[in-house]
């Protein structure tokens, strides 16, 4: 058996705002094994963005904060560590990516000397090996030249070069786990393609565990082992990427499979699914899906359902799902 990487319970992460308190993430359980790919999907505000930052102990302040749980990654529980802590980690056995390189990149510096910055920071090497290093990394990463473009500024480069010289940055001190947070839904196809090969090449090469957040579900047929469907800041459904295609058990799953545009559409049409997701401020306290639901019954709105394991390793938050019921 593979060997957990990380394993989060219970996570609940909020906003604590003036009048109200957003309940962004609402008490989530994930595990990631090594050399994993783990996607998350989920309409607009379902609590992907906010769960990664969570882990990378990365929120807005002073408003968002871990209220409970605990996120325990190698041994250690990343929600009671210092921010200086935090710092050694960050970068180092746990990287992000982005959308947008130039969130990642500043646009005064070299490239060059942004990886090798990250590299010193982390590892008692020269600069010299440092900016071996770098050059090696770039290599990873398909860019050629490498040792020219070190010399150069983030500005200087085509946006797919951006997008290598950033993931070259997350990958150089060759973390146990990468995430990324909708990596390439701007891109160009061409581009998104080859992100998508380099975090393969990453998890395949390197043994790095992936958890990848998208919207596309043709990119998590494409990328993930496991899948985690996130609605209304609760995982709502989890099982192997076969399962989930194959026999999603959730409401909520079926609609957004169901929904799956087709080549020649346009983006916008993904999750038109009808009604809209409770606010994180007001949440019903019944099922959270239960007003958009085609199968909708007294007893979903009554009480929250529990996520169960209705079969090995598959789990679903439906009191219809896994009884022979409308929503298998
Ligand atoms: N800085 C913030 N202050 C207050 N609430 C926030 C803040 N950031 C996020 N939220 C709320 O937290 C909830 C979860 O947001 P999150 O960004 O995680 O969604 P998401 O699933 O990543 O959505 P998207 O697909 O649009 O990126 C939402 O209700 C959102 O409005
Ligand atoms: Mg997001």
């Amino acid at each position: 058996m593979a060997k957990k990487l990380m394993e989060i319970r219970n996570l609940k992460t909020q906003f604590h705002l003036k009048h109200t308190v957003v309940r962004a993430v609402d008490g989530i359980d994930l595990d990631v094994e090594e050399g994993q790919i783990v996607c998350i999907v989920g309409e607009s505000g379902s609590g992907k963005s906010i769960t990664s930052l969570s882990i990378m102990q990365l929120l807005p302040k002073p408003a968002g904060r871990i209220v409970g749980g605990t996120i325990r990654f190698e041994g250690t529980d990343l929600a009671q560590l210092s921010e200086k802590e935090m710092d050694t980690i960050r970068g180092d056995r746990i990287s992000m990516i982005f959308q947008e390189p130039m969130t990642a990149l500043n646009p005064v510096m070299r490239v060059g000397e942004q990886i090798t910055e990250v590299l010193m920071r982390h590892r008692s090497i020269s600069k010299v090996e440092a900016k071996a290093k770098a050059v090696e990394a770039l290599r990873f990463v398909g860019v050629p030249r490498a040792e020219n473009i070190i010399k150069e500024y983030p500005h200087q480069l085509s946006g797919g070069m951006r997008q290598r010289v950033m993931i070259a940055m997350a990958m150089v001190c060759e973390p146990k786990l990468l995430i990324a947070d909708e990596p390439t839904t701007a891109l160009d196809v061409t581009i998104q393609i080859q992100v998508l090969e380099l975090m393969k090449k990453m998890r395949d090469e390197l043994n790095t565990s992936i958890i990848l957040i998208t919207h596309d579900l043709g990119v998590v047929a494409e990328m993930a082992d496991h899948v985690v469907v996130m609605y209304a800041g609760q995982i709502v459904e989890r099982a192997d990427a076969d399962t989930i295609f194959e026999k999603p058990m959730h409401p909520y799953t079926q609609a957004l499979l169901a929904s799956i545009p087709s080549l020649h559409e346009e983006k916008e049409a993904l999750y038109s699914i009808p009604g809209t997701v409770p606010s994180a401020g007001a949440f019903p306290s019944g099922c959270r899906f239960a007003d958009r639901c085609v199968y909708k019954q007294p007893a979903c709105v009554a009480q929250m359902p529990e996520l169960r394991e209705m079969d090995p390793g598959h789990w679903g938050r439906c009191i219809l799902a896994g009884n022979g019921d409308a929503a298998v």
